[in-house]
């Protein structure tokens, strides 16, 4: 279980801020130390009653209500070490952009030093403003982490952008920094997850079935371990990981872009990702049209990203590619960990049903080109994710935690 950790749930006036009950309930399971916060118009969906008795603590709202004798917010500031604010409304993503502070939750927010998430919660026409956009620029730049709202029925009725994800998915977005240790501080690491989308024109393009849980599952244990973690993502729908920094890229030679300009200043790179190896050669500008005849569509390869960047290794860094194979032929392996240039090769048999793509569990097998073979399990991508870096460790053998060798 994680260690316990003091949360500061931010409930804001949005029809999902009934669903912030179930959100503290699974963080009470996990054994953390919940303080609610309902805004004034919070309190119209919110039953405070049961959030009190959910937490067994009060629901503060009203900035002079909470003084009790003391500065309440700066002691509320200073006793959280993470603030979620789920739902979080338009109008309090503004306050909080523009450093407004004219309610307990605002004020909270402008004294608090400790790491604030936000999960927006609204209707689609609402999140995808320009103006809103635009506060959630500002709030990345000073690092507020957003869990992005999913796609489903909103209040309206209407199908949109704009609903809170499940809590189950708010409580994966900050697990890493609810479960975080110091054992990898000083570490940087560079992960690729996801697939890769080629165009055909500006409608169609040319995918792969990757889901993106592998790789978000290793930065994310990355991250618990106190690592810095870049995460470069082909379009997924599972949260960005909270802590993280990411890159989002569509194309094979987007991805390469980024991991290549990244690469440098990383000390471990994994690359999970099911890069495409192929591209359109001529994608259209306009669409496509349907003509009634086949369509003949030429493909080119695409640049392999491992080993470019098994290539600009220096010293001291650490390399380890991924092998979606159908048959898992140890002497092929061997020869694919060489052939890429990695330290190690973590293979998956992407034939079977229940792991590999997509599917919450995997079995990996470790290969390194001196011919070393280690099964590490099926399990669930989390779990095996933490195998795969204590594996990586004990390979790599960093020093010291803060002595990565220096490669820059
Ligand atoms: O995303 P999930 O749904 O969780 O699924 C996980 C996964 C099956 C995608 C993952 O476990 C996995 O196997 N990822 C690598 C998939 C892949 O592209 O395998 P490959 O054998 O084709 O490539 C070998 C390595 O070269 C990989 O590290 C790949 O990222 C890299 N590569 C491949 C092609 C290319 N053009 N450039 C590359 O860098």
């Amino acid at each position: 279980m994680a260690s316990s950790k003091r949360v500061l749930l931010g409930i804001t006036g949005s029809i999902a801020a009934y669903r912030s009950l179930d959100i503290a309930r699974l963080l009470r399971q996990e054994g953390h130390d919940i303080q609610m916060v309902a805004t004034r118009s919070a309190l119209r969906f919110f039953p405070r009653l049961n959030g009190e008795v959910f937490t067994g603590h009060p629901v503060y709202s009203d900035l002079f209500d909470a003084m009790g004798g003391g500065v309440r917010h700066i002691e509320l500031a200073d006793k959280s070490q993470i603030i979620l604010i789920a739902p979080a409304s338009a109008d309090f993503i503004a306050k909080l952009a523009l450093g407004l502070a004219d309610d307990l939750l605002s004020t909270i927010c402008l004294a608090a030093t400790c790491p604030i998430v936000i999960a927006p919660a609204m209707e689609e026409k609402m999140y995808f403003h320009p103006a809103i956009q635009e506060h959630l620029k500002t709030l990345r730049a000073r690092r507020v982490q957003e869990i992005p709202p999913e796609k489903g029925p909103l209040a309206s009725g209407k199908e949109g952008v704009g609903r809170l994800p499940s809590p189950e998915r708010i409580l994966e977005a900050i697990q890493p920094s609810l479960n975080v240790s110091d054992a990898w501080s000083g570490i940087r690491v560079l992960v690729s997850a996801g697939p890769t989308y080629e165009p055909i024109d500006p409608v169609r393009f040319l995918g792969n079935r990757s889901s993106g849980k592998m790789g978000y599952a290793l930065a994310r244990e990355a991250l618990s371990r106190g690592a810095a973690v870049t995460l470069v993502t082909g379009p997924t729908n599972i949260p960005p990981p909270v802590g993280a920094r990411v890159f989002q890229i569509e194309t094979a030679r987007e991805m390469e872009e980024n991991m290549h300009r990244e690469f440098p200043s990383h000390d471990l790179c994994i690359m999970a990702a099911a890069v495409g190896d192929y591209r359109i050669s001529s994608p259209t500008i306009s669409k496509r049209k349907k003509d009634g005849k086949d369509w003949e569509i030429l493909l080119c390869e695409n640049p392999d990203i491992l080993s470019g960047l098994s290539q600009k290794k220096k010293k001291g860094q650490f390399l380890v590619g991924f092998a979606a194979e159908t048959e898992m032929e140890i002497p092929l392996l061997i020869g694919k960990a060489t052939h890429k240039g990695v330290d190690i090769l973590l293979a998956n048999d992407v034939s079977r049903s229940g792991i590999g793509f997509s599917s919450d569990n995997n079995d990996l097998t470790l290969v390194t080109p001196s011919g070393e073979v280690l099964a590490l399990g099926h399990d669930s991508k989390q779990v095996l994710a933490g195998r795969a870096l204590d594996e990586i460790w004990n390979r790599w053998k960093p020093t010291a935690p803060n002595q990565v060798p220096k490669h820059e």
